[in-house]
């Protein structure tokens, strides 16, 4: 039985349409089936990339809201779709506890540095200005802290040479579009 997933975005969702497309045409194509995009914002650029591939999209605002009132609306609107699984790509919340219970073992984040290292906003930028040879992209469940839930892969990206933050960016989000759907994968078939 395929998975069903839901993808949480705030933004462009890079790692969004690069997982839509595994799930269509790739190494997840098997495993499990996009039924869903939220964005807690209205001018998230994701939100029109997966209409285009014809996913449901909705968008919860978050602001303005306490946290645990919006997770708690977060999980009374994705009850309704049976979810096994939820995707965080790039969705720039701390979710509160009541949503992680309810979800719990089932959501999955990516952090772009390894989390023993850097936890939290501006891995890349730290990167970049730690003029690092190489940094880690992280793959891990979400728990109640901050990029701190267990690791499920680590994967490592070149940096050696890159001369500007954004070719930093480039090369860490080259690195994360396979490796985010190859570790989905991994989780998928051993459950
Ligand atoms: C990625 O670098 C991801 O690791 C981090 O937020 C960024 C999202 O980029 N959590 P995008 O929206 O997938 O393009």
């Amino acid at each position: 039985m395929k998975k069903r997933v839901a993808i949480l975005i705030s933004g462009h969702g890079s790692n969004m349409e690069a997982i839509i497309k595994n799930s269509r045409n790739g190494i997840l194509k098997d495993h499990c089936e996009i039924v869903l995009v939220l964005s807690n914002r209205e001018n998230a650029e994701g939100l029109q990339i997966a209409s285009s591939y014809g996913i449901e999209t909705i968008c919860i605002i978050s602001k303005g809201k306490k946290r645990e009132d919006y997770d708690l609306e977060l999980v009374s609107f994705l009850k309704q779709y049976e979810l096994d699984y939820i995707i965080l790509a790039g969705f720039m919340r701390i979710l509160s506890s009541a949503f992680i219970k309810t979800f719990k073992n089932r959501i999955i984040n990516i952090h772009p540095a390894d989390t023993d290292k850097f936890k939290g906003l501006g891995a890349y930028e730290w990167a970049f200005n730690n003029r690092l040879d190489s940094t880690k992209i992280t793959v891990h469940f979400v728990d109640n802290g901050v990029d701190t839930g267990k690791v499920i892969g680590k994967c490592n990206v070149d940096l050696k040479d890159a001369k500007t933050l954004s070719e930093v960016k480039n090369r860490g989000l080259k690195v994360e579009h396979k490796f985010y759907s190859e570790m989905l994968e991994k989780v998928f078939n051993e459950k």
